[in-house]
């Protein structure tokens, strides 16, 4: 590590360089401020020890420009004993921390040492941050559909604006992927918070949304800050806000409305400066109508809107996630890039995905996994696809070696299902309409023959 002191006593300066060589640093003393300059401009030092007053200027004018030029570098500044002021001035401009002369040689080594420390979980934390924010940056969400280009284009225009945002989709369309992609580009510094409202009974998630006050309740045995808090200056993320309670959604109004809250056993208020993105996917109009969800509440969150297409409706971008997964899972995995044969794409392009981005990423690992060789074919294909996919040929001929006539009625019931529930874009009451069958019925049949996925069904038993 390298020390760079900045001091112009020489003979601080010589007993300095001597204690920290000892310790193993690598030094580079400098008697001004011109020096001292020239010094990081040569070789950027990790920890800079820095007198307040130097010949040629003030020590906290080096600070500062020094933070500017790398945030990373911890600098500590020797001040004068009599002056609590220039410490505090010190801090203020940036300074790791001070230390007043005359000083113990052991103080300062402790000093020196904890400044490290604060720097490398400083860098750690940098580094973090931005490979978070790569992660979220557009080169990882894919979508060439004129669909998903706009989508892009909205989310590109109103991230920056601290406008609500409802995000509605079927189940892994890629709603908090988008969510974070806001966040990450808006420039927000405080934290990305999600939660599903639909995970948590009533008065826990009153209680983890806007904390409690201790003993509000039994077992509230300390205070807690509820996540509109953690998100202060950052995004919180709604998630199934359809899932929650009347009761719940007047509170969540209020928030909305007024921007603060109230945690749950006090009396109190307070102002919390929180963007809002909420998801959903149900039809918040259909909950409307059915009273289970307020309207007021819509409108507040329905600021703007996006809706996250099926994976159907934009297959154009197949080929590209399954590109996209095959290309993360074998990086994930430190083996050399897979290829996937013709055959096993044109099945992955015709199926209809019900569980949407999410199972197509399941499946690319899951045929990563089960194939050794260079290339995934689809002997890995889970039958769902390959069924799904090839729809049955059916045939009005009787082939020569006859027909088993229930397999070939199942494939043609099979065809319509799949028909009807794309046209109703995944709606399995309306699909069932069409079709002149029973809810009951055609979610019995589309289960077996796993037209829709588990999230759907769940749903739709609600
Ligand atoms: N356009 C996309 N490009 C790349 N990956 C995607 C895309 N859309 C979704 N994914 C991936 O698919 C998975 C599901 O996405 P996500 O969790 O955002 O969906 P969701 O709509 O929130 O689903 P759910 O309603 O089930 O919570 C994630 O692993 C996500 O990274
Ligand atoms: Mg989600």
């Amino acid at each position: 590590m390298d020390l760079l002191i900045v001091d112009d006593e020489a003979s601080l300066r010589d007993f300095l360089t001597i204690v920290f060589e000892n310790e193993g640093w690598q030094i580079e003393a400098a008697p001004t401020l011109a020096d001292a300059r020239a010094a990081v401009q040569r070789n950027e030092p990790d920890v800079i020890l820095c007198d307040l007053m130097l010949p040629d200027g003030s020590g906290i004018d080096f600070l500062r420009d020094v933070k500017m030029q790398n945030p990373s570098v911890a600098v500590v500044m020797i001040t004068a004993h009599t002056s609590t002021k220039s410490a505090v001035d010190a801090l203020k401009a940036g300074a790791t921390d001070y230390i007043a002369k005359p000083f113990d040689i052991e103080e300062l080594k402790v000093i020196v040492a904890k400044a490290v420390e604060r720097k490398e979980l400083e860098d750690e934390n940098l580094h973090l941050r931005s490979a978070l924010e790569e992660r979220f940056t557009f080169s990882n969400i894919i979508g060439r559909s004129p669909k998903m280009q706009e989508i892009f284009s909205i989310v590109q225009r109103i991230a920056k604006t601290s406008s609500t945002v409802l995000i509605s989709g079927e189940s892994g369309t890629g709603k908090e992927l988008i969510a974070r992609a806001i966040h990450y580009n808006s420039g927000r510094r405080g934290k990305f918070v999600s939660i599903n409202c639909g995970a948590l009974p009533e008065t826990l998630l009153e209680s983890e949304l806007f904390g409690h006050e201790r003993g509000a309740f039994t077992g509230a045995i300390r205070e807690k800050r509820g996540l509109f808090h953690e998100a202060d200056r950052g995004t919180i993320f709604l998630d199934e806000i359809g899932e929650t309670s009347t009761a719940m959604q007047i509170k969540l109004l209020r928030v909305l409305q007024d921007r603060v809250v109230r945690r749950v056993g006090s009396n109190t208020e307070t102002n919390v400066d929180v963007r809002v993105i909420a998801a959903t996917n149900r039809d918040l109009s259909e909950s409307i109508r059915e009273g289970t969800f307020r309207e007021d509440l819509f409108y507040r969150i329905n600021v703007i809107p996006i809706a996250l297409p099926p994976l159907r409706q934009r297959r154009e971008d197949i080929p590209l996630l399954v590109e996209h997964f095959i290309a993360k899972f074998c990086s994930a995995l430190g083996v050399p890039q897979k290829r996937i044969s013709s055959d096993a794409m044109r099945a992955i392009e015709k199926y209809h995905w019900p569980g949407n981005v999410r199972e197509l990423e399941n499946v690319v690992e899951r045929m990563i996994a089960l194939e050794l060789s260079d290339i995934l074919t689809t002997k890995s294909l889970p039958e769902a696809v390959l069924l799904g996919g090839s729809i049955p040929d059916v045939t009005f001929d009787l082939p020569q070696d006859g027909i088993s006539l229930t397999d070939h009625l199942e494939a043609i019931g099979k065809i319509f299902m799949l028909k009807a529930l794309e046209r109703t874009g995944g709606v399995q009451t309306q699909a069932a309409e069409l079709l002149r069958m029973s809810f009951r019925s055609f979610r019995y049949y589309a289960k077996k023959y796993e037209l829709i996925s588990r999230d759907a069904e769940v749903e739709s038993e609600k």
